[in-house]
């Protein structure tokens, strides 16, 4: 143990002592990047050894820098065959943007005093005075990325040796000799990538060779040289290291690490892998690039955001109310954004009710479409109401509007039924733009309405009361026959705000008096057909203000007619007396008979078909018969102070729900 210990002690010691001759003897000196290196350097100006690794910066991309870094002791070259060997690797990295200059040069110098040197194009070694000296004692390997032209330089990509002066003895455009290729290959000195340079001086001959990194040495030196270093250095005192400079042009330049010996075959191999890493310009650039990056992501956002409130927007614009019990009514339901295609956003409207408005559309596959929409608060009763529309669609009659379905939205339904051509009766009854009816049209208007209305009370299979038959809902399809609206679809235009109040002195026209006490059933609705009867014989409504007191309650005011042996005096004057006597005869006193204020005594809808189609005639009675013409004003009065009078309060839930009141269907109730 002891011994070895002894052993260990004597090498290690035999070690220094060796190390320390070798120094003493200027044998050489390796850096495999600087950073123990501190205290054999001699630096000044920009060079600085940056941590952690020990990368030797010359100078920094500042314009108008020079840096030294040199070995601190001299050499001394006075020995006979004096000759050195030399590799180092450096790096000129360009500053982004900017064009790069002006280079590095392997100096071999006699002081280690540059105070007086200039940056730029003398390289931090001489200024213009003292260029071309000899009292100088300066010889430099230039890697020069400037073409200088007061220096003949070649290009800005050159390597070159110089004696005394930056104007090159000997100069090349950066190569190396592929030893695998067995030819040159050109250089880039100035990149991102570090370059190895090799000076080798022997019996008077100065090679000089070049590689990118990684590159075994070339065979063949780039420059070679004769040169008496006697002459240029008389005092035999070498000072070796780099200088770098830069001007206006601007480049990183670094030194990664250097091998130094007297005798080439001594040289030490630099160790690549542990040569410090390059700062990659790029890291300036990010510097600038947090501010694109934010814009970049301020504008993703923007456009996300953009794109987001498009989506929303869109969902909102077609948003639906869609519960689970509405499954089962699938087929019936339209979405939204189809019904606002087809009506293009609710462009075309036909006419404003008092319960909605309503607008003509176009569906692929199904045609033209009116589309009312209907507001609505009520969330009870929706359930029964839309039950009651799909019921609706399955009513199947050629003379009623057809109900194609619906589609809820946030306080709003909407409803799609078959678009009439030819809009709605009053239109032709009462205004006079449109041409007037002639009788035969009419009286298949009623003929088909009669029908429809008994195929209501009788033919479906529940009985579905109309509740709200009048002019202003029966409609006329193309053929100019009678379909009865479901939904007050005959609404059409004209009205504007008056049509609340117009709608319920209409409606009240047509109200049987047991109405308010006794609820809606089958013989309400033929009360009501009974007046519409009338109102289209005459021309005039069930109850029109506009006209004397004695004319104003129509069915009583025929029936006086008819008391006075006038009754075809009722009869509309715009027909210009073009009609069947014996026809207006009958319908006139069939009105009469269904507007009895005795409910019992009406006909049912099957039989007032039988009489409309003349099948039956008519029972005889007089206009004295009790209950015939009969004005019953209480009625009325009950029926302006409340709208909801009309809706019957048992079968149907609120008030509010309004669309009950005009939408005329129910079921189950009545008979
Ligand atoms: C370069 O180094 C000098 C000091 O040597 C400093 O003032 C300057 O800001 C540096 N420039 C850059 C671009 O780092
Ligand atoms: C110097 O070089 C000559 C010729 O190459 C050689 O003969 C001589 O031994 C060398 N001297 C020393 C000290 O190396
Ligand atoms: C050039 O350098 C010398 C010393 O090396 C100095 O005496 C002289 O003033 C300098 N000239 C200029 C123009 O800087
Ligand atoms: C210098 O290069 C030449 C070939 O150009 C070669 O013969 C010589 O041995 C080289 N000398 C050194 C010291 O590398
Ligand atoms: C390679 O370059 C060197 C130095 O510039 C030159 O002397 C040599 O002739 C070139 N060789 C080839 C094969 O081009
Ligand atoms: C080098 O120069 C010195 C002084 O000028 C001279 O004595 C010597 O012979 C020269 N050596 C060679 C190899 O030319
Ligand atoms: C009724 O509708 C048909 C078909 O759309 C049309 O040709 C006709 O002109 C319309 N009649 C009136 C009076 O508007
Ligand atoms: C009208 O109703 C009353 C009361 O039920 C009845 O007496 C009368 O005969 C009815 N009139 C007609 C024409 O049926």
């Amino acid at each position: 143990m002891a011994t070895q210990g002894l052993h260990l002690i004597l090498l290690i010691f035999f070690n220094h002592l060796i190390c320390l001759l070798g120094r003493k003897q200027g044998a050489g000196f390796i850096y495999n990047g600087f950073p123990q290196a501190q205290a054999d350097l001699h630096l000044d100006g920009s060079a600085k050894i940056l941590s952690p690794d020990g990368l030797l910066q010359l100078t920094n991309a500042s314009s108008q820098q020079m840096g030294h870094a040199f070995f601190k002791h001299p050499f001394d070259s006075s020995e006979k065959n004096f000759s050195f060997s030399t590799h180092f690797v450096c790096a000129l990295v360009p500053k982004p943007g900017a064009e790069g200059g002006h280079g590095i040069a392997f100096v071999v110098s006699s002081s280690l005093d540059f105070t007086h040197a200039d940056p730029t194009q003398y390289l931090g070694l001489s200024n213009i005075s003292t260029n071309g000296s000899p009292s100088y004692q300066l010889l430099a390997i230039e890697l020069d990325t400037a073409k200088s032209a007061e220096f003949d330089d070649i290009n800005k990509n050159h390597v070159g040796i110089d004696i005394n002066s930056l104007r090159s003895i000997e100069s090349a455009s950066a190569s190396y000799y592929s030893n695998t290729k067995g030819k040159n290959q050109s250089l880039q000195i100035l990149s991102e990538e570090p370059l190895q340079v090799w000076v080798d001086y022997e019996r008077s001959l100065l090679n000089v060779t070049v590689a990118p990194l990684r590159i075994q040495k070339p065979n063949h030196p780039l420059l070679a040289r004769s040169i008496n270093l006697t002459e240029i250095f008389p005092d035999h005192k070498l000072f070796f290291g780099f200088s770098a400079a830069t001007g206006s042009l601007v480049s990183y330049q670094y030194i990664l690490g250097w091998s130094f010996s007297r005798r080439r075959e001594l040289l030490q191999r630099l160790d690549l892998l542990k040569l410090p890493q390059i700062p990659h310009p790029r890291a300036k650039q990010k510097q600038t690039s947090p501010l694109l990056v934010v814009l970049f992501v301020l504008l993703s956002l923007i456009v996300l955001a953009v794109l987001g409130g498009v989506h929303l927007y869109r969902r909102k614009k077609y948003a639906e109310v869609r519960e689970a019990w509405e499954k089962d009514y699938g087929p019936h339901r339209f979405s939204y954004k189809s019904l606002y295609k087809a009506t293009r956003g609710f462009e075309h409207r036909l006419g404003k009710g008092g319960f909605g408005e309503v607008y003509r559309g176009n569906l692929p596959h199904i045609g033209d479409i009116a589309v009312k929409r209907v507001c609505h608060d009520a969330k009870q009763g929706m359930k029964q109401f839309v039950a009651e529309v799909v019921t609706m669609g399955s009513l199947k009659h050629r003379n009623l509007v057809p109900l194609l379905g619906y589609c809820r939205r946030k306080g709003e339904l909407l409803l799609v039924s078959e678009y009439m051509s030819n809009g709605s009766l009053d239109r032709y009854l009462f205004h006079r733009e449109k041409p007037p009816l002639s009788w035969p049209q009419r009286f298949v208007i009623l003929k088909d309405i009669a029908s429809a209305l008994s195929y209501l009370h009788t033919g479906a299979n529940q009985v579905v009361l109309h509740r709200d038959i009048k002019a202003s809902n029966v409609l006329l399809d193309s053929g100019f026959n009678g379909r009865l609206g479901d939904f007050g679809m005959a609404r059409f235009e004209d009205y504007g705000d008056s049509l609340p109040a117009t709608a319920v002195i209409g409606t009240v026209g047509y109200m049987a008096p047991e109405l308010t006490t006794m609820g809606t059933s089958t013989r309400t609705d033929v009360y009501a057909f009974g007046a519409f009867m009338l109102e289209v014989s005459c021309g005039r409504r069930p109850l029109d203000t506009k006209v004397p007191a004695e004319k104003r309650h129509l069915v009583k005011w025929v029936c006086d007619c008819w008391r006075s042996d006038s009754l075809l005096d009722a009869v509309d004057t715009r027909m210009g007396g073009e009609y069947s006597e014996a026809e207006v005869d009958m319908v006139l006193r069939l009105g009469l008979l269904c507007t009895n204020v005795s409910a019992e005594s009406r006909p049912n809808m099957e039989q007032v078909v039988q009489y409309i189609s003349q099948n039956l005639p008519l029972p005889i009675f007089s206009p004295d018969s009790p209950g015939i013409g009969v004005y019953i004003p209480v009625l009325l009065e009950a029926a302006f102070t409340s709208r909801s009078s009309l809706a019957p309060s048992d079968s149907l839930p609120s008030p509010h729900n309004s669309m009950f009141v005009t939408h005329t269907i129910t079921y189950g109730d009545g008979r």
